[in-house]
């Protein structure tokens, strides 16, 4: 039976772009300068080291130079304000949602500023350039890695977030646009289980006929206004 007063949101790079960091898909795309097999899975850090790490330091240095947006902000009001349970589930491998104060937040792809040892699973936070054979601190291997999920691997959390989902009343997709499992199929899962569902985004994605209601727009607009409108109408 789903809670009325659970919400799920899960964001994508879109969210992020009007701080000024690159989505993956569409022109402009980090995806268009790099095939994703070249970067993004366990075959290319075995391949070529050097070029995946240096494609995550330019990400992890890109986020000096970035803040968070009215979206993000919008999403840490709504945490704070919101009587009933709320989890952000987020794509992103950037740090904007904790900037704006969002604590009830799963990076299910990683997180940048997180290094993770391929020999021992130690992680710990990372700031800086992570050169290849940088040695773990806690077993020494020479094997930390960024700590991020590749193409092939398991997205982190999924047991909270699929129990999220199963109680979930509302779930609003954000910046997304629904390319990739599973968070693609979290829309169905929560419909599923009677969870009403909405896409904020700027164009429809993917998945927007899954969607009872959509919205479209720049998230700086559009997700402010949406946070305004749902307090209000549950004070
Ligand atoms: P994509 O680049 O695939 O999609 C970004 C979505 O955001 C698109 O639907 C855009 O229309 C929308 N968008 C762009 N600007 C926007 C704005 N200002 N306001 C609102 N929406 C906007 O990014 P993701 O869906 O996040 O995985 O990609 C999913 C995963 O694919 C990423 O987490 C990454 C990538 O491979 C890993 O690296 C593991």
């Amino acid at each position: 039976m789903p809670d009325s007063r659970a919400i799920v949101i899960l964001t994508g790079a879109g969210i992020s772009a009007e701080s000024g960091l690159a989505t993956f898909r569409g022109p402009g795309g980090l995806w268009e300068g790099h095939r994703v097999e070249d970067v993004c899975t366990p075959r290319a850090l075995a391949r070529d080291p050097a070029l995946v790490h240096r494609f995550y330091d330019l990400r992890r240095a890109a986020l000096e130079t970035v803040l968070p947006n009215a979206a993000h902000h919008a999403l840490a009001r709504l945490e704070r304000e919101w009587p009933g349970d709320l989890l952000l589930v987020t794509q992103n491998v950037d740090d904007l949602h904790e900037r704006a104060g969002s604590r009830a937040l799963v990076h299910m792809h990683g997180a940048l500023r997180s290094a993770l040892c391929a020999a021992c699973g130690h992680r710990r936070d990372w700031q800086g350039s992570l050169p290849p054979g940088t040695a773990c601190p806690a077993c020494a291997a020479p094997a930390m890695r960024p700590d991020i999920v590749f193409f092939e691997e398991i997205p982190y959390h999924m047991e909270e977030i699929e129990a999220a989902l199963a109680r979930a009343g509302l779930f609003v997709s954000i910046g997304t646009s629904g390319a990739v499992y599973p968070a693609a199929g979290f829309v169905r899962m929560a419909r599923a289980c009677g969870a009403r569902t909405l896409e904020l985004n700027l164009e429809p994605s993917a998945g927007s006929g899954w969607f009872d209601e959509v919205r479209h727009g720049p998230a700086s607009e559009i997700v402010p206004r949406w946070v305004g409108d749902h307090l209000a109408a549950h004070p």
